[in-house]
């Protein structure tokens, strides 16, 4: 199965179901992300601060995939912020990936108490003028930190990559992103887990004959959301990229779009700091 793409906004397509291996351990990621690329995924998302690329370059060599079928991203941590240390952080994941280029560049969160970022972003800008990495963009940011960028008068993200679950669904963030041309790609879509258990999402999920994982990663591809699905487990690898076949009423849409708690199970990108 060849996952959905979606277009961004520098002409550029993203494969909609991604693989993420946050808290995936160094010694497991070569396994995962072998079982994620033999079970069809074609984006892995990883950062330098997961300490797993490493993992992520031995799994690529080993399936042996031609280079322009992967979509590949990776994060600038937060103390490499800044006009000297950001282009030298970049060159430092690719070299652990084994890549001349990645397909997305991230800056992993704004920390504005530091107010490194917008410089930061021309140094990405530059990076990929230079073909260091195709597309370029953003992580945990905030409506004013988006605001910021666009108002340097340059590059636009391709996307905000922010925590989005049914119980955190961030309405208002994401249709910032949308206003702005910017694409929301949702890390712990499933709540890291916890959401599976949430009535409405479990009731859909038998009434239509799908598991909680996948009603609920359907829900966040027909809001045309990019998903990042982390998981260690063979069957649910699986489970999880076939959610791209499942359909969802109008009505359960709503439903889940309703589910708003306002409980974060990540840190709060304005006081963040690594
Ligand atoms: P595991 O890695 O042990 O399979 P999120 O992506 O929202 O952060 O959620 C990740 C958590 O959800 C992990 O604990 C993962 O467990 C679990 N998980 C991932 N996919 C599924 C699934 N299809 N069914 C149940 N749990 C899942």
């Amino acid at each position: 199965m060849t996952p959905h793409q979606i277009a961004l906004n520098d002409g550029t397509q993203i494969p909609q179901i991604g693989f993420g291996v946050f808290l995936i351990p160094e010694e497991e990621t070569q396994r995962a992300v072998e079982l994620a690329l033999e079970a069809g995924y074609r984006h892995i998302d990883t950062a330098s601060i997961y300490g797993n690329e490493k993992g992520v370059a031995r799994a690529i060599t080993a399936t042996g995939l031609p280079r322009e079928d992967l979509y590949i991203t990776t994060k600038l941590w937060n103390e490499d912020q800044g006009a000297a240390t950001t282009r030298p952080a970049l060159e430092a994941s690719l070299e652990r990936l084994g890549l001349d280029y990645v397909n997305l560049y991230l800056i992993h969160w704004p920390v504005p108490s530091r107010n490194l970022y917008r410089e930061t972003w021309e140094v990405l800008e530059e990076a990929a003028n230079d073909g260091l990495t195709r597309s370029i963009g953003v992580s945990n940011f905030l409506e004013e930190h988006l605001t910021a960028l666009a108002a340097m008068g340059g590059r636009i993200p391709v996307l905000n990559q922010i925590e989005v679950h049914p119980t955190l669904p961030q309405h208002d963030l994401v249709a910032t992103n949308t206003a702005m041309g910017i694409a929301t790609e949702a890390w712990s879509p499933l709540g890291r887990g916890a959401d599976l258990e949430m009535p409405e999402v479990t009731a859909i999920a038998s009434h239509i004959g799908a598991t909680p994982a996948q009603v609920i990663l359907a829900w966040h591809l027909q809001r045309d959301r990019i998903v990042l699905p982390k998981s260690v487990t063979p069957e649910r690898i699986q489970e999880n990229l076939a959610a791209a076949e499942i359909t969802l009423s109008p009505a359960d849409l709503e439903a889940l779009d309703d589910l708003d708690t306002g409980v974060r199970v990540g840190p709060d990108p304005a006081t963040f700091i690594g």
